[in-house]
């Protein structure tokens, strides 16, 4: 009964109705509409109320670049991915659906993406015949036709293979993307600062070569983060390899990637782990963070098949 209300309330916030037309047509008090947004902001809805009104907002609402969610759950789920690389002909979108999938089914609400959510387009000649979708357009389209659905969102940093459209074009591909799908929630390019509840949350990309250890990078990252902003969870992108360490409070997930070993990355020595980050948060009365516990999921050459 819960779920068919809020999926009408959802609906009427989008045909733009008033707080009194919603009141009407769902025949409840407005004190109980507020309080149904209230319950579906902690299932991660971008609803809130402002100035009488119900309104559906872009983006969580950024305090001190911070953008913050409202968490009143005594267990979170996550799914961390990264380096979806989509429109190269070597993306994985077989993964990307079962995943999103197995997502809905553990009852998931946010899914983070650490960047490179397009395989972009580079300087180098040979990098189109990799490439499905050349065009900026076709990427923008190949991307919200072809990336999954759920109940939930994905939050989502752009990567240095975004970028490549921002310094060839000054376009910013994964913000136009998400204009066009609003369960996808762009927060900015390289980096992004996020809470969830008391959780606080650090997406970052990065550029640059490998380092000799694949750890390296990581650690030396975490010790320019001061102190006081030191996320819980440091999920990382770029080097397409998985592995975690804990240093103090912060949780490292550096993130692999889920696209197919590219004959150019083969080429330079490069190696790639397609796997994800399964994360279960347990929060104590307070709201403080008393567990997380990461568990890997790897992937192999097999297509996946839908079930
Ligand atoms: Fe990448």
């Amino acid at each position: 009964m819960e779920d068919i209300l809020k999926n009408k309330l959802k609906y009427l916030v989008n045909k733009k109705k008033t707080l009194l037309e919603i009141c009407e047509t769902l025949e409840l008090k407005n004190y109980e509409v507020i309080g149904l947004v209230e319950l579906m902001k902690q299932d991660g809805e971008l609803l809130d109320y402002v100035n009488g009104e119900i309104v559906k907002l872009r983006k969580p609402i950024k305090n001190n670049d911070v953008y913050e969610l409202p968490n009143n759950m005594e267990h979170l789920k996550l799914l961390l991915i990264s380096d979806t690389h989509l429109c190269s002909k070597y993306d994985r979108l077989d993964i990307l659906r079962y995943l999103y999938d197995k997502a809905e089914d553990k009852g998931i609400k946010h899914i983070l993406h650490s960047g490179d959510f397009t395989d972009g387009k580079s300087h180098r000649p040979e990098h189109i015949y990799e490439l499905k979708e050349p065009s900026y357009e076709g990427q923008v389209e190949y991307c919200v036709e072809k990336y999954p659905t759920f109940s939930g969102k994905t939050y989502v940093i752009a990567g240095n293979h975004d970028g490549w459209w921002y310094k060839s074009a000054g376009s910013e591909i994964v913000k136009s993307i998400a204009k066009q799908r609003e369960d996808i929630i762009y927060l900015g390019s390289d980096v992004a600062d996020m809470k969830i509840g008391k959780l606080k949350i650090r997406l970052f990309h990065g550029n640059g070569g490998n380092a000799y250890a694949k750890s390296y990078k990581l650690q030396k990252y975490l010790d320019t983060i001061p102190v006081e902003e030191k996320p819980h969870i440091l999920q990382t992108g770029h080097i397409h390899q998985a592995f975690y360490y804990k240093q103090d409070n912060t949780h490292c997930l550096q993130t692999g990637c889920l696209e197919d070993l590219t004959p150019y990355a083969r080429s330079l020595g490069f190696s790639g782990d397609k796997s994800c980050w399964w994360l279960d948060i347990n929060f104590d009365d307070k709201g403080n963070i008393y567990s997380i516990t990461p568990e890997l999921e790897t992937f192999g050459k097999k297509l996946i098949r839908r079930r």
